[in-house]
């Protein structure tokens, strides 16, 4: 770390920043009245609800509750941590960032190796930009005109050229002061263990940056221009780069559009750049892995709709069939996801050049939705005139089903394979349910050991009401780390805020631990109204902490049909209660009271409570 920033530099950036510009950079705004107002970036939605106002200095959606000022924007939006966040603000005023205790040399040397690997990357995308347009780079240009880019499309994209030296990079860069060791750590040079020696990683090779959401470069990757293997060579994980997370053309996608609706997923970088080629500036690609839930999580948070592209072969209907696995959970309502089949022996960028941009926007306009594809696979190789063929359908439907998110596509889904197999909604609804509790007394099952440790601990709470249900509670998240009573109050109320209601109004039997101030804030948030999906919670909290700590308990299934969830609340909070009367009296008195002179009434039930402990604690002195 370098050193505290001083609060009285922050307060000062805050009154030169204007909220309204850092706001307007990312979002369209609109002046209405004293305020400006536009979609919210932090959750989905039609109608404007987001407002940002100049007076205050402030931003606030009515719709899901984001506000702050344009610190806590930056941070939520570019999802930066709080000093990146003011070295960003101060950026834009061109003032350096003070730190206290910034003198320690420790420190310095830490943040001199930070910046130089922020440096170093876009000083590597700079050389091979150059490089290109040099006399080695000629062949790596004839390559690219063959391939059909415009010199506009490279630009855009940052295209570049890896020069066939061993040391034309680490020759550059060490001239530059930069170290070798930082040149090794983000994935620039090789170092070989058994010789010592260091080499440039890209060499005669065609560059694509890749570059993060503000457009920074984190990572490359480089294509061989003849038959070498491998084709692609990409940057290995480093501190700024990971490989399931990014998205090759996110940043230029958004640069092309302020407005993206859409994003295509397709397989390659020339995919991307062929499509943008050809006007087609929404095609984002993984970079040489499957689809993974933290790619469609990011996709999701920019746009609504993702389609995506694979080939016609089996090998593509395969990847087809792991990419709906992994969105089957993330389909909330309001997001939709498409499967576009590619004619066999293409990819994009074949197809577009050889049918041009209308046929291939058709293409992606027509892309199978999800429920057909879901119901495709699961006709296949199936004959649906059967019984027992209608009834393996049906099961791998539920199967699926299973993991969509209570909404409106799962009643669509549901009500659909009900014509289709023949088998009436009612009846399927009771196998899902009965699917649900499959699966969790599987996952308790196999953690029986774990189950028999936790049986180990003394008996404190055991004829407690409600002890039942909080040990099961306590089994079922025992597959991976253990949740607190209070922990597992959050995870319901967060996968199911209506059940904010069924809770006692006052909290006094939440304990002081860990968890509590996050169900404290999360309960006060939920009792207040408008936050009626998790994803619209999670929207509020995000880039905090606390945010952090949500989405690890929104990862987590509840393991429990909707039916029970109720119940189980209560008895958490029932045995909170319990344990909470077993506290001495004089705590339980000195709570009531701070309670009170906090300014929280307290209710008939507990102004009793306090009048009997009163008379308690003076006849035990
Ligand atoms: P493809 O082999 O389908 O390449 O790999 P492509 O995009 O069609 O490329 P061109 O048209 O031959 O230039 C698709 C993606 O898989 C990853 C890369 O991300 C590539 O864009 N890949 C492929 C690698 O990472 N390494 C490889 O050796 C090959
Ligand atoms: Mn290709």
């Amino acid at each position: 770390m370098a050193g505290q920033i001083p609060q009285r530099f922050i307060d000062d950036l805050l009154g030169r920043v204007d909220v309204v510009e850092v706001v307007g950079e990312r979002v369209q705004l609109k002046k209405a009245g004293r305020n400006y107002s536009g979609l919210c970036p932090f959750h989905q939605e039609k109608t404007p609800s987001f407002t940002v106002s100049a007076d205050k200095q402030f931003y606030h959606c009515f719709g899901c509750g984001a506000n702050g000022n344009a610190l806590r924007f930056l941070m939520e939006y570019d999802k930066l941590p709080f000093p990146e966040a003011v070295e960003q603000l101060a950026g834009r005023l061109g003032i350096e960032v003070p730190r206290e205790g910034a003198d320690d040399p420790r420190a310095q040397q830490r943040e001199k190796k930070r910046k130089e690997g922020v440096n170093l990357l876009e000083l590597a995308a700079s050389f091979y930009r150059e490089r290109l347009k040099m006399q080695e780079g000629q062949s790596a240009q004839r390559y690219l005109s063959g391939r059909g880019l415009s010199d506009e499309v490279i630009k855009t994209y940052g295209i570049g050229y890896a020069p066939a030296g061993w040391e034309a990079l680490k020759q550059h860069l060490s001239e530059r002061g930069i170290g070798e060791p930082v040149q090794v750590e983000y994935g620039l040079l090789i170092h070989r263990e058994d010789t010592g020696r260091t080499y440039d990683r890209f060499r005669d090779r065609v560059m694509f940056p890749i570059r993060d959401l503000r457009g920074r470069t984190i990572a490359f990757g480089g294509r061989v221009m003849g038959d070498d293997q491998p084709k692609y060579l990409n940057s290995p994980e480093t501190p700024v780069f990971h490989k399931g997370r990014e998205l090759y053309g996110l940043y230029e996608a958004r640069q092309a559009s302020s407005k993206l609706e859409q994003l295509v997923m397709v397989e390659g970088y020339m995919d991307v750049v062929a499509l943008a080629q050809y006007g087609i500036h929404n095609a984002v690609a993984t970079l040489g892995t499957a689809t993974t839930e933290d790619h469609l999580t990011r996709l999701f948070r920019l746009v609504s709709r993702v389609v995506f592209c694979f080939d016609g072969d089996r090998a593509g209907r395969q990847a087809a069939s792991r990419a709906l696995e992994t969105a089957l959970p993330q389909m909330i309502d309001g997001r939709e996801a498409r499967f576009l089949f590619l004619p066999e022996g293409d990819d994009p960028d074949t197809l577009v050049r050889r049918e041009g941009t209308q046929a291939f926007q058709d293409r992606v306009t027509c892309a199978m939705p999800l429920s057909e594809f879901l119901f495709e696979q699961a006709a296949q190789g199936r004959d649906l005139n059967t019984v027992e063929g209608r009834e393996r359908f049906a099961s791998q439907v539920l199967e699926a089903l299973n993991k969509v998110p209570e909404g409106m596509l799962k009643s669509l889904l549901l009500e659909s394979l009900a014509k289709r197999s023949g088998l009436a909604q009612e009846q399927l609804k009771v196998l899902l349910e009965k699917r649900a509790q499959v699966s969790q007394r599987s996952i308790t099952k196999s953690d029986a050991s774990q189950a028999q440790a936790e049986q180990d601990e003394p008996e404190s709470a055991s004829s407690a009401p409600g002890a039942v249900l909080a040990a099961s509670a306590r089994s079922s998240r025992s597959r991976s780390q253990a949740l607190s009573p209070v922990g597992r109050i959050v995870q319901l109320l967060l996968h199911e805020p209506s059940l904010v209601a069924t809770l006692p109004d006052h909290l006094e039997w939440l304990p002081d631990d860990d968890d509590a101030p996050l169900c404290r804030e999360l309960v006060e948030l939920l009792k207040a109204g408008r936050y009626r999906s998790p994803q619209v919670v999670l929207a509020h909290f995000q880039g905090s902490q606390q945010g952090q700590a949500l989405a690890a308990f929104a990862k987590r299934e509840l393991l429990i049909p909707k039916a029970d969830r109720e119940a189980e609340l209560q008895g958490l909070v029932e045995h909170l209660q319990y344990v909470q009367r077993q506290r001495s009296p004089q705590e339980e008195y000195t709570a009531l009271l701070a309670q009170e002179r906090a300014g929280q009434k307290l209710d008939k039930e507990q102004r009793q409570r306090l009048a009997s402990l009163v008379m308690e604690l003076a006849q035990r002195q």
